[in-house]
């Protein structure tokens, strides 16, 4: 059901600097930093021949990341992002399969303005996973 590996989402608590790390240290195509408040999130998109890293900035109060920065201040992998060609038919698999879809099971609009879903990471090796329909 789940294709290619479409990102994997860094959070971290200083920006700029994740942002030199890729740029500067790993000699790798970042963008410049995306607000993108309907998510909670500043991101920095890195771009790698094939597939990208999402750098996440808390942005708000009520940013989705704020916790998981606050528990992990250095960054680390906050969530993998697979792609599926029918996001309807995958929630409805992965539901029957007995997994959890957070957020109430309606996929939402993500940052490349494509429906996704998150996947309660108990249910995932213990990974935040994001599916995209591309
Ligand atoms: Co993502």
């Amino acid at each position: 059901m789940i294709g290619r590996l479409n990102h994997v989402a860094i959070a971290v608590a200083d920006l700029d600097a994740a942002t030199s790390v890729y740029r500067d240290t790993l000699g790798a195509k970042v963008s410049a930093p995306v607000d993108l408040p309907e998510h909670g999130v500043t991101t920095v998109f890195v771009e790698l021949p094939n597939t990208k890293i999402e750098l996440l900035l808390p942005l708000g109060e009520d940013s989705p990341v704020a916790n998981f920065v606050k528990r992990n201040p250095g960054g680390g992998v906050h969530h993998i992002c697979y792609e599926v060609d029918d996001i309807i038919a995958a929630r409805d698999k992965l539901v029957a399969d007995g997994a959890r879809v957070l957020g109430g099971g309606e996929p939402k609009i993500g940052a490349h303005n494509k429906p996704v879903l998150f996947l309660h990471p108990k249910d995932f090796c213990g990974t935040l996973v994001e599916i995209e329909q591309v």
